[in-house]
């Protein structure tokens, strides 16, 4: 009876997670933003200056744990005094010295001071083209930007597609901001991009130094069995998993959460006291069932997961403070050990 109740749970649930994920990465995860404190944050009053931005990602990367992954190196192109714009309709042009390079380009942001607007429209539609020739451009990205009646305001845009498409080699012709709803009339007094970017010369620095002793790759050079349980690598992107508010993120962008797959043959890497109880007791179950050739369940077998588990430092917009930055320590978001549990 209460055998039955149990495995119709469990395929019940089984049932629904199946379901579940099958609509969307995202779905019936609702609750995931508002754990990680990402869904207070007002968009409109985002106001990070290159100041804030440049002293504290510096800081932030400077201080990163990279026992998983390499650090970026944070990279600053400046135009400063941009002249006037006047009354053109024109396109607002803009020429950055990205130069070409091996360098890996993680990711690429321009930032603009912005002035008041006065009397025209204060939530702005901007389109980024790359210039490729004197007719040819290439969209780059669309964003809104929130300015203000009577102060400046710094705006954002992702351009890591152009800069990128620079370092590889494409000529830099420069960027063109295209405003339809402000007649193009932007006049920033500053623009910048900053990039975070992979140095090829740095880049062969020792990683993985501190890897636990169930890592795979560790386990492969060794040349021992492959399919036992150990800790895999799984590159996580942000704002690939669905929510627009992990786009929020400044930094990682993407870390090595890992994962942890592999058989768990008897006494192999046991987690806890537990897990050897419960490693007995499979393989006294498994020796009954076949002498007695009954049917009852055996209990099954340790499985591979999570025994060691590590936090990640988040850089983030502060919601209570839009225009300062701050990090943020998330726990147990990256796998560091596994074991047999
Ligand atoms: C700017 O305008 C807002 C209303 O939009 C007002 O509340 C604020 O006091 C003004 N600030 C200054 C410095 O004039
Ligand atoms: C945005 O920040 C700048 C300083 O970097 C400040 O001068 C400006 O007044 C701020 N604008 C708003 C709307 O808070
Ligand atoms: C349980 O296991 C740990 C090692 O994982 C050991 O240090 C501990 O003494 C064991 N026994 C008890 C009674 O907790
Ligand atoms: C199988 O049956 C025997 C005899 O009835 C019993 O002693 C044993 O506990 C059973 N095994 C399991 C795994 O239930």
């Amino acid at each position: 009876m209460g055998y039955n109740f149990g495995a119709n749970r469990a395929a019940w649930t089984f049932f629904v997670i199946v379901y579940t994920t099958s609509v969307s990465a995202a779905a019936g995860q609702d609750n995931l933003l508002s754990d990680l404190g990402l869904d207070v944050l007002d968009r409109a009053k985002i106001n990070i200056s290159l100041q804030e931005y440049t002293s504290v990602l510096s800081t932030f990367l400077r201080t990163k744990d990279d026992s998983f992954e390499e650090v970026p190196e944070l990279r600053v192109y400046r135009l400063d005094n941009l002249p006037k714009q006047g009354p053109t309709r024109k396109p607002l042009k803009m020429l950055f010295s990205v130069p070409a390079s091996t360098d890996k380009i993680e990711s690429a942001t321009l930032r603009l001071l912005l002035p008041p607007q006065h009397n025209d429209p204060r939530v702005i539609n901007i389109a980024v083209n790359q210039i490729l020739g004197t007719r040819r451009k290439r969209f780059i990205k669309e964003e809104i930007f929130y300015l203000s009646n009577n102060l400046t305001k710094w705006c954002e845009v992702d351009v890591t597609d152009a800069v990128l498409s620079w370092t590889r080699g494409q000529k830099n012709l420069g960027l063109e901001l295209f405003c339809r709803n402000c007649h193009n009339n932007l006049n920033p007094s500053i623009s910048a991009i900053t990039a975070l970017v992979h140095s090829s010369s740095r880049r062969k620095r020792s990683i993985g130094v501190s890897k636990g002793r169930t890592d795979c790759s560790l386990r492969h050079q060794k040349g021992k069995g492959k399919r036992k349980c150990c800790r895999h690598e799984m590159h996580v992107t942000f704002t690939k998993l669905g929510f627009k508010q992990m786009g929020d993120i400044l930094e990682p962008k993407m870390y090595e959460a890992g994962y942890c797959q592999g058989m768990c043959p008897p006494n192999y890497n046991l987690a806890t006291n537990h897990s050897r109880i419960q490693g007995l007791m499979h393989q006294l179950n498994k020796r009954e069932a076949r002498n007695f050739k009954n049917k009852t369940m055996v209990v099954p077998k340790t499985c591979c997961a999570p025994s060691k588990l590590g936090d990640l430092d988040i850089l983030i917009v502060d919601s209570q403070q839009p225009d300062k930055l701050k990090v943020e320590k998330w726990q147990n978001m990256r796998v560091l050990e596994c074991a047999c549990s």
